[in-house]
């Protein structure tokens, strides 16, 4: 069963036709990075107008790849195509080897989501297939269980769901940790009441004037820092709470900055960084960096030990972060599955990967019916 997955969640403009499940035939990411990098942060206006430009030729190419058995070797497996893109040159018609169309109903940016769903909901109507609406957040646990179709990556047992399994998702807008009993079958055990840890990632990299986006800038900066420089809170809910917070800690750094600076509470944030040394900003990065692993890890042992999974999946953008990658598989007794970098960022791959068990369930929707969520919950 190929499955056509649509995502425009925030500002990736991706789609990707993913096979059984499990096999990427193809992962197209039109990133707007540069669009944004000048604003500092995502600006939704313009993320919007940009997926409407390159949607369709996202989807054209993704089909293509998918389906001429181009398979690219940029990026370990990766499109990147230029948010300018606009060129859509005549394609072969390969709609008749699509079985469904996946879309992200939400959560997200809602003008971003708005161009998704509606060509989703146009593709089924004039194409004639199944339509099924995807959580963004549950999808991103399904990255953790795709291979690419060349024979030398053929899927292992262990690289396969195993129930019960305990998922910590950790992106830009959430940090949960959910159990799944079974595919489409989960309960939320935790999750952030302020900041997800990618946001804490983003605003600290902003006031230490490492760039955007935050989570890559700080682990670079980090490796050439000292994580025991400076000692940052870990928010304490309870002791049996699997919830996260992380607005504390982001304070906490703030008044850090503000001290090394010299300045009282009111100086303007966007000003500190330029009084920081290079090592003093490294330092920071690093310390805040190992809070939030330590952070992490340390609710998911304590799920880990109450509900006794087969296996944990580490899912959503943070968990392209090296550190929190190493810092779980040493700490945790159960085998750990965590999706190479690029596919723990924003695809559509992952958002196929789960449609493809919405199919099997038969939970399609009917595509009148399909609207943009910007707060659906998991
Ligand atoms: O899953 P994602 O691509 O989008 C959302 O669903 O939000 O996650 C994006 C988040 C951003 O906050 C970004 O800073 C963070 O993931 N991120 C990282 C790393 N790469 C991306 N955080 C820490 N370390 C990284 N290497
Ligand atoms: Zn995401």
């Amino acid at each position: 069963m190929n499955i056509l997955g649509i995502e425009t969640s925030c500002d990736e403009t991706a789609a990707a036709v993913v096979k059984d499940g499990a096999t990427l035939l193809s992962n197209v990411v039109a990133s707007q990075i540069d669009l944004h990098a000048a604003y500092g942060g995502v600006v939704p206006e313009v993320a919007a107008r940009s997926h409407i430009e390159v949607m369709l030729p996202v989807v054209e190419k993704a089909l293509t790849e998918a389906f001429s058995q181009v398979v690219s070797s940029e990026e370990g497996g990766v499109s990147q195509i230029a948010s300018k893109t606009r060129s859509s040159l005549p394609t072969p018609d390969y709609w008749g080897l699509v079985d469904g169309i996946a879309v992200t109903a939400g959560p997200g940016l809602h003008g971003s989501l708005l161009i998704g769903t509606l060509t989703a909901r146009t593709l089924s109507y004039t194409k004639n297939k199944p339509l099924y609406a995807i959580n963004h957040v549950e999808a991103h646990v399904y990255a953790a269980f795709l291979h690419d179709a060349a024979p030398s990556s053929l899927p292992s047992p262990l690289s396969s769901p195993r129930f019960p399994l305990l998922a910590l998702i950790v992106s830009g807008g959430h940090s949960q940790i959910a159990l799944f009993r079974g595919h489409l079958d989960y309960t939320v055990l935790g999750q952030t009441r302020d900041d997800a840890a990618g946001e804490a990632f983003d605003k600290i990299a902003k006031l230490l004037g490492l760039g955007f986006p935050g989570g890559p800038a700080i682990a670079k900066a980090a490796l050439k820092g000292n994580e025991q420089a400076f000692s940052f809170p870990k928010a304490k809910l309870g002791k049996h709470s699997l919830d996260y917070s992380f607005s504390g800690l982001k304070t906490a750094v703030l008044r850090q900055v503000q001290e090394l600076a010299g300045l009282d509470h009111t100086a303007p944030s966007w000003e500190l960084h330029h009084k920081l040394t290079e090592q003093q900003r490294n330092d920071l990065a690093a310390s805040f960096q190992k809070t939030v692993v330590d952070t992490l890890v340390d609710r998911l042992e304590v799920a880990c030990e109450a509900h006794q999974p087969k296996q944990i999946v580490l899912a959503g953008g943070v968990a392209a972060n090296q550190a929190l990658r190493q810092e779980l598989r040493r700490r945790v007794p159960v085998p750990v599955l965590i999706p190479p970098p690029y596919l723990c960022t924003d695809n559509a791959a992952m958002v196929a990967a789960l449609g493809h068990h919405y199919a099997k369930a038969d939970q399609q929707i009917d595509p009148a019916k399909l609207v943009a969520d910007s707060s659906l919950a998991m």
